[in-house]
């Protein structure tokens, strides 16, 4: 059975397509059969941060007609790819609210064990039209206060998206300094469990200009190893984080606590509700 997730963001910038992109390679790593489709047709980034410069068809092709959906899954590094089109003039007769049909057919051939829908920023039409046809949702943030509104905010709409059976969390760029809102409150403010905790890490800068997602370019680095936590946390399969990666982190907390304590919120971490004036969900 094939397993549709979504991944989304309040806004941009917050790593929707690193994730995207690492989770399937690290599933990959895993054995499963992955296909990751840009779906964020304005601004589509995929291709570039897998490294692909030149591809045979897009997913505008399918959605305006050119070719069946079928053809247009891609191989790179052991994943298939469906990449969206670059040229502005391709986004001319698309209605996103179509995506749906296309990808029911992709699962229907039972080809991938997960597809994984990179989409556009916020609530707007193209974003909410790849939500509606995803089962799971990964909300990914950064660990400040602000996004945690637009979970609260957007929880609202996914949850009226009938398709949608399971929403949770990634924690992208998350260095732990005592500044930053932990999990386990953006678990207890939202209700979602966290799916997924990324370390802010310059290596995976250096891969998107390397071309090479860090799963790819540093399979030892921090954010990689978090990458394949989350992928085994997502398949439900075992996965130890190496000695070094366990070591490192706990020299990092400690770090972050000397640090950052001019700034700690770990105080207010716990009853953040009150003191930032968020709307705890009912
Ligand atoms: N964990 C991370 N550590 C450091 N930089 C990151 C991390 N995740 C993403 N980035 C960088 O942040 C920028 C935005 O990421 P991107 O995935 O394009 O976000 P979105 O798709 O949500 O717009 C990119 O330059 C990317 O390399
Ligand atoms: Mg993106």
């Amino acid at each position: 059975m094939t397993r549709v997730i979504g991944i989304a963001s309040g806004k941009g910038g917050v790593g929707k397509t690193t994730v995207s992109t690492n989770l399937a390679l690290a599933l990959r790593d895993f054995g499963k059969k992955v296909l990751l489709i840009d779906c964020n047709l304005s601004t589509p980034h995929l291709a570039y941060y897998l490294g692909v410069s030149n591809y045979k068809s897009t997913l505008n092709d399918a959605m305006l007609g050119k070719v069946g959906i079928e053809s247009t899954p891609q191989l790179k590094d052991g994943i298939k790819y469906i990449p969206a089109s670059l040229d502005l003039k391709d986004l001319n007769g698309i209605d996103t609210m179509d995506f749906k049909k296309h990808l029911k057919k992709l699962v229907a051939s039972d080809k991938f064990d997960y597809i994984i829908l990179d989409s556009a920023p916020g609530l707007g039409r193209e974003a909410l039209a790849v939500l509606d046809a995803a089962e799971e949702v990964i909300f990914v943030t950064t660990p400040f206060v602000p996004m945690v509104n637009d979970i609260i905010r957007s929880a609202e709409v996914l949850k009226k998206l009938k398709g949608v059976k399971g929403v949770s969390v990634a924690m992208n760029m998350v260095t732990e300094g005592s500044h930053e809102i932990f999990g386990r409150s953006i678990s207890g403010l939202t209700g979602f469990p966290i799916s997924g905790q990324i370390s802010y890490d310059q290596n995976v800068v250096y891969g998107l200009v390397a071309k090479s997602p860090i799963v790819n370019f540093k399979p030892n680095a921090a954010s990689s190893v978090e990458f394949r936590k989350m992928a085994a946390g997502i398949a439900g399969v075992d996965y130890k984080a190496p000695k070094s990666y366990t070591v490192k982190r706990a020299f990092r907390k400690v770090k972050n606590k000397i640090f950052s304590r001019s700034v700690s919120m770990s105080q207010s971490n716990e009853d953040i509700s009150d003191d930032l004036s968020i709307q705890k969900m009912k």
